[in-house]
């Protein structure tokens, strides 16, 4: 099949894509969080889905729908997202992680709300670093052949960045695109380049997020055994 002409070409395969964005609780009632909508990856989530996949997707604190015939496991923060998809990814022939995992999470959670106190600063918050979900499928693929892709927001340097985090997770491909205040989050459209392990390049123009999608599996479908 030609590229962007879509056929059962999952069909018998078990994808896994994450989506939406993790929250770090603080207390009871607060969380770091992201402005991930979710969109991007329930869009392949679904186009996997029409290509015959068995779909898992896990979505990190997404309103969206869930789409029809697909699995989803619904979860909070970066550790839930990496126990499920540890689990989901065991069988699985390749794995998308469209999510925004928070980078760190509040080094103490209190269990009850926190007060403000009329005569004093508030207290610092510290951090302590999420794990690399990314970085640790791609550096113990369970299944030889399996196929690992990240996605990278970028706001500068879009490809020097591109190319480098490429290498530092070992993912097989990496979607970037460029994103800034008014771009991508929410929004129901994409432009990104994809980048190949193997040194390719596929850019992939402004257009409906289903479109990204059905290229991310293109090249999935490539270098599927
Ligand atoms: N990712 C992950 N686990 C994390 C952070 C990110 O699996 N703790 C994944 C994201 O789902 C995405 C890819 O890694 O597919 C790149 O995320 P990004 O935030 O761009 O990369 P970072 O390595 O966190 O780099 P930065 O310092 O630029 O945020
Ligand atoms: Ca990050």
């Amino acid at each position: 099949l030609a590229r962007g002409v879509t056929g059962p070409d999952l069909r018998s395969r078990h994808v896994v894509v994450s989506a939406g964005g993790t929250r770090e609780p603080l207390d009871p009632v607060r969380f770091l969080g992201n402005r991930s909508s979710g969109k991007q990856g329930y869009a392949l989530a679904r186009t996997a889905a029409a290509r015959g996949a068995r779909v898992t997707l896990i979505a990190a604190n997404s309103a969206l729908p869930d789409p029809a015939g697909v699995d989803v496991v619904p979860v909070g923060t970066a550790v839930q997202l990496r126990e499920a998809v540890l689990k989901a990814s065991a069988d699985a022939d390749a794995v998308v992680m469209a999510a925004a995992v928070a980078d760190f999470r509040p080094a103490v959670y209190a269990a009850g709300k926190i007060k403000k106190k009329d005569d004093q600063e508030p207290e610092p918050i510290t951090l302590v670093r999420n794990p690399d979900i990314l970085a640790e499928i791609s550096a113990d693929r369970v299944r030889q052949g399996q196929v690992i892709v990240g996605f990278a927001a970028e706001t500068d340097d879009v490809l020097a960045n591109g190319r480098a985090k490429l290498k530092r997770k070992g993912c097989d491909l990496l979607v970037v695109n460029e994103v800034g205040e008014s771009r991508t989050f929410g929004s129901e459209e994409n432009e990104a380049v994809v980048l190949g392990a193997d040194g390719s390049e596929t850019a992939v123009p402004h257009g409906p997020k289903e479109a990204l999608a059905e290229t991310v599996w293109d090249l999935v479908v490539e270098r599927l055994r």
